[in-house]
């Protein structure tokens, strides 16, 4: 009995050795392990064994059958591999390939130069804040000494919204807004996008970025706000640049001025860009308004402070020589991939 269970084994054991693909593998498998297969067979007599012989008997039917079933596993799992020689080529790297550049985004020239802004700023003690892009005619104009009938409105066409809001022209009206929310001192400032009925050409476009600034405090004075506008173009236009204060009005400035800053182009010598002046308009400046201070309920003879505001955009384009504002707002990649 014994030595029938080791013949099958052997036998069944070479067959699955010998199968070539798993179509044989599986007719092995039918003739020796399936449930009437030869293994079965010989494992039946056993019940016809004296008391005596059936256990050792048992016990040997227990391991051929396991022996051949691992093997016949082993054999059918060696099948569904891939052969190493397949493996190799499809693994196969030309090393000497050349790679794949893989593109990734930049930032966008304008908020290059809003973040070294932001920089500066922060770094001087300033807070960044946001405001909405679409402003009530109150913050806009009226809180700053704007009335309906004010001829300085006139320079400051937008659109209009059906519901009597508008695009911001520009971003002074968030001093009010602040201010009304928080007590002195104040020093923040205010980038964004602003908007204006223009027609559009190299110079002018219908929306541009401006930045606020605004500083409220005891001791503010006009000194104070030279030396900061000074800093600031000396770190985003280079230590070799200028600034100068022109006399100008603002409704909500007393007294004002216009801020110029060394030609880019011809640094100061004259050119065509600066019109033969050596000087190019930044943005406007002064010290707040008292009136200002009055209406968002600050004490006007203890505090006292001073704004500016600047277009920023437009000093990218000198950096960079850029002639036409335009290309800002067109999103092409032959304009953008250059910064
Ligand atoms: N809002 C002005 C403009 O858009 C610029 C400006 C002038 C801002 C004087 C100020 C300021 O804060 O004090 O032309």
């Amino acid at each position: 009995m014994i030595s029938d269970f080791k013949k099958l084994q052997k036998e069944a054991s070479e067959a699955i050795d010998n199968s070539a693909n798993a179509a044989d593998l599986e007719k092995v498998r039918v003739k020796y392990l399936a449930r009437k297969g030869e293994l079965a067979l010989v494992m039946k007599k056993i019940r016809d064994l004296k008391p005596s012989e059936k256990k050792e008997a048992g016990k040997t039917a227990n391991e051929v059958k396991k022996d051949l079933l691992s093997k016949f596993f082993e054999k059918r799992v060696s099948f569904s591999k891939i052969p190493d020689s397949v493996r190799k080529e499809k693994e196969w790297i030309d090393v000497t390939a050349p790679g794949v550049v893989l593109s990734h985004g930049a930032l966008h020239p304008i908020t290059q130069i809003l973040f070294d802004l932001e920089e500066f700023f922060r770094s001087m003690g300033y807070e960044v804040i946001e405001g909405p892009d679409i402003e009530t005619d109150y913050y806009n104009f009226e809180a700053l000494n704007m009335p309906k009938d004010h001829p300085s409105r006139d320079m400051q066409d937008t659109f209009y919204l059906e519901n009597g809001m508008i695009p911001r022209t520009h971003t002074s009206g968030m001093q009010i807004r602040y201010m009304e929310k928080h007590k002195p001192p104040v020093r923040i400032i205010v980038p964004g996008r602003v908007y204006r009925n223009e027609k559009e050409d190299s110079m002018h476009t219908c929306t541009f970025y401006q930045l606020e600034g605004l500083v409220i405090d005891e001791t503010t004075s006009f000194a104070n706000l030279k030396a900061t506008l000074m800093s600031a173009v000396k770190h985003i236009a280079g230590k070799d640049k200028q600034i100068r204060f022109r006399p100008s009005y603002f409704p909500y400035t007393e007294p004002s001025a216009e801020i110029d800053m060394t030609c880019f182009k011809c640094r100061g010598k004259g050119c065509t860009v600066c019109e033969g002046s050596g000087w190019i308009e930044l943005g406007g400046s002064g010290m707040v308004h008292p009136a200002l201070l009055a209406r968002v309920g600050y004490d006007a003879d203890k505090y006292q402070g001073f704004a500016f505001g600047f277009g920023f955009d437009r000093i990218m384009s000198m950096k960079h020589d850029i002639k036409d504002a335009r290309f800002y707002y067109k999103s092409d990649l032959r304009f953008l991939n250059q910064f």
